[in-house]
């Protein structure tokens, strides 16, 4: 009998600790959060060099970069776990300590980006050229106040 629920527990703490296994580690995060910010910049360096007009301008080639990033607009937030300051990070610990002006930035981010999605379903380019300099400006501006340079 001591021996079944001997058993019985051992099988529980495997189960949990199985269980365990699916929640995020703060590693894995990290790098969650840096790809899907390498996603953002494949796109706007593809954009970038349409809206300085080192490739041909094409609307609807626009349209899809913005797409994109604008249907990824919330994700990085979900990498940004509890102790995951760690490894190969360019992160200031503040994102942390000041979480919600972290959010105003992030905020701000998705408004800029989500406008340049709307104005380049509208095809006129010089609206898209102004506005991707505004989405431009949201990402430095976190960048400024969170991300160490190097
Ligand atoms: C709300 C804040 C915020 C916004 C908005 C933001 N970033 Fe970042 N970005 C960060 C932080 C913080 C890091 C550092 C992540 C880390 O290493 O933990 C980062 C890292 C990066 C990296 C490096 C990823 C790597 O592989 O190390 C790139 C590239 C990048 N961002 C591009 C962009 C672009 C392009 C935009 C806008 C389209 C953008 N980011 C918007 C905060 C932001």
């Amino acid at each position: 009998m001591k021996n079944a629920v001997y058993a019985m527990i051992a099988g529980l703490v495997l189960v949990l600790s199985a269980g365990s296994a699916w929640a995020t580690s703060p590693e894995d995060a990290l790098k969650y959060r840096k790809a899907v910010y390498q996603v953002y910049k494949w796109n706007m360096d593809a954009m970038a060099a349409m809206a300085r007009g080192e490739a041909p301008f094409d609307a609807e080639r626009f349209a899809l970069h913005a797409g994109r990033i604008n249907a990824m607009r919330e994700d990085a937030i979900e990498g940004y776990v509890e102790n995951s300051a760690i490894g190969d990070t360019t992160s200031k610990p503040e994102i942390w300590s000041q979480w919600d002006a972290f959010m105003q930035r992030q905020n701000a981010f998705e408004q800029e980006i989500g406008k340049l999605a709307e104005t380049a379903a509208g095809g006129d380019a010089r609206a898209i050229r102004a506005q991707f300099g505004a989405v431009g400006q949201s990402c430095k501006a976190c960048h400024d106040d969170f991300r160490v340079s190097r």
